[in-house]
């Protein structure tokens, strides 16, 4: 039988099936007005680019039963066909996406394909009637906010979600309860790391393919690690402080992998708020040790997620937030300390085993503890990207709110645009007319949402 002590932190995050998440919470973003929402029809779809992400979507599309993908498209056969398997619903194949958005009994589209070629697509499907799903990062140079903004306004029926998945997560959702709620205190700063050892290539079989195939790596096409990584984790910052940020220094180069490459394969950078709120970001393709996680930090306690859990750290020195809020309340005093030096787990690993001992109660604190915070536990039941399949379907069908609006996919742009700017010219850059951004920031700074599951 195990005792306490035979009970280690990796166990405990191994076993412990503490699922937290919020209820009923008030909806995301910019409502979609819907012309003729109806939980009852099935939303007819198609995927342009079936490719890695837009086969992973399939994937978990494939489980749901509110869509139908009767459409794909895609350059490479070999994709192509990739797709078609995957989604094993007999879609018709298109090697032109504009032939794709002819189809009239076509209600939705995703748009999965390099960068460079988003923003095109997406007007081009709004404009053809399209509800439009499109990936982070939601555009690829400035200029090209506007011709989204201006066909979004034009077809204001239409949902447009961008693709940041981390907004359908329940334990995403939680952690910014959490912060809402003040349980951090007053959040001043958050870290994000990327982390790979690897050179980011896929393998290509014939040379010819090299650009469509590893498109990152070439400036034509891609914004880096900025654009394919940052980018989800610059979203949790902006969502953390509710806010855009305000200015950037960043650096970053070629340095390890100099095999013709355009883009950098290591980069650092500094975001800045409002109110001196910082968010440093680390990218890096020579060393995997620190993988990815994102560490939000506030005068009353961290929190560190990674894909699928979350730790909370309550901060040693007893005193009251600079935000107003009083120490935390903890359930037991006995957790407390082992919360300040170990953490509790807000939402770790599920686990078939069963918990035990220190493990039980130190999850029941934890349960207690949310729970005075207005937060309950929950288990996130499907995969983020499941969830933002769901909730895209969800908006087309029942008017649910859009889960990742256009200003959230702007922020996240423009963040990764002016990060990139600041790298290339070793430059500070500074957010343009501030007061708007102002005005914009306070637009995204919701409450977060259950994923409609
Ligand atoms: N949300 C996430 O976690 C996540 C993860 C990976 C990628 N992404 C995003 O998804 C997008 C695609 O990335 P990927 O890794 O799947 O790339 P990929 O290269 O694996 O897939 C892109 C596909 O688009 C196809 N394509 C290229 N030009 C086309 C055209 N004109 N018409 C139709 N198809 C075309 C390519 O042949 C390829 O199959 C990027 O924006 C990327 O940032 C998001």
């Amino acid at each position: 039988m195990e005792n306490e002590q035979d009970v280690t932190r990796r166990d405990f995050l191994k076993t412990a099936a503490v699922a937290a998440a919020v209820s009923a919470l008030p909806g995301v973003g910019a409502p979609a007005i819907l012309a003729n929402p109806s939980p009852n029809n099935v939303v007819n779809y198609g995927m342009i680019g079936t490719g890695t992400e837009g086969c992973t979507l399939l994937k978990f599309l494939a489980t749901i039963p509110e869509g139908r993908c009767i459409a794909t498209c895609d350059i490479y056969p070999p994709n192509l066909k990739k797709g078609v398997e995957t989604i094993g619903s007999n879609p018709q194949t298109y090697d032109d996406y504009r032939r794709l958005l002819e189809r009239k009994d076509l209600d939705a589209v995703m748009v999965v394909t390099p960068l460079n070629l988003h923003t095109q697509m997406v007007v081009d499907a709004l404009s053809a009637g399209k509800h439009v799903f499109v990936e982070k990062t939601m555009y690829f140079k400035e200029e090209e906010e506007g011709q989204i903004r201006r066909a979004a306004q034009e077809h204001p029926q239409q949902a447009l979600q961008v693709g940041l998945q981390r907004r359908s997560s329940v334990l995403y959702q939680v952690a910014m309860e959490m912060i809402r709620k003040g349980a951090l205190g007053k959040v001043m700063f958050v870290r994000a790391n990327w982390h790979r050892n690897s050179d980011w290539r896929r393998p290509v079989p014939d040379p010819k393919y090299e650009r469509l195939i590893n498109w990152r790596m070439y400036k034509e096409y891609s914004g880096g690690l900025l654009a394919e990584l940052c980018s989800h984790q610059l979203d949790v910052a902006n969502w953390a402080f509710g806010a855009e940020p305000i200015s950037v220094v960043a650096t970053g180069g070629i340095d390890y992998w100099k095999d013709g490459r355009e883009v950098c394969d290591n980069a650092q950078t500094i975001y800045e708020y409002t109110g001196g709120r910082k968010f440093l970001w680390s990218g890096v393709l020579y060393n995997e040790h620190f993988q990815f996680q994102e560490e939000i930090m506030g005068d009353l306690g961290t929190l560190v997620i990674t894909l699928g859990k979350g730790m909370f750290y309550r901060e040693r020195v007893a005193k009251v937030s600079k935000a107003g809020l009083k120490e935390n309340w903890w359930a037991g005093a006995t957790v407390a300390n082992a919360a300040t030096q170990e953490g509790i787990p807000i939402f770790p690993e599920r686990s078939a085993r069963t918990e035990t001992g220190f493990v039980d109660r130190e999850i029941l604190y934890a349960k207690r503890w949310l729970a005075s915070l207005g937060i309950y536990k929950y288990e996130e039941a499907h995969d983020p990207w499941w969830s933002e399949m769901s909730n895209f379907l969800a908006t087309i069908r029942e008017g649910k709110p859009i889960i990742a609006p256009l200003e959230i996919g702007v922020a996240d742009a423009q963040g990764v645009i002016y990060g990139n700017r600041a790298i290339e010219t070793g430059q500070k850059v500074f957010w343009p007319k501030k007061q708007e951004s102002e005005v914009r920031s306070q637009k995204t700074e919701e409450k977060p949402q259950a994923s409609g599951v």
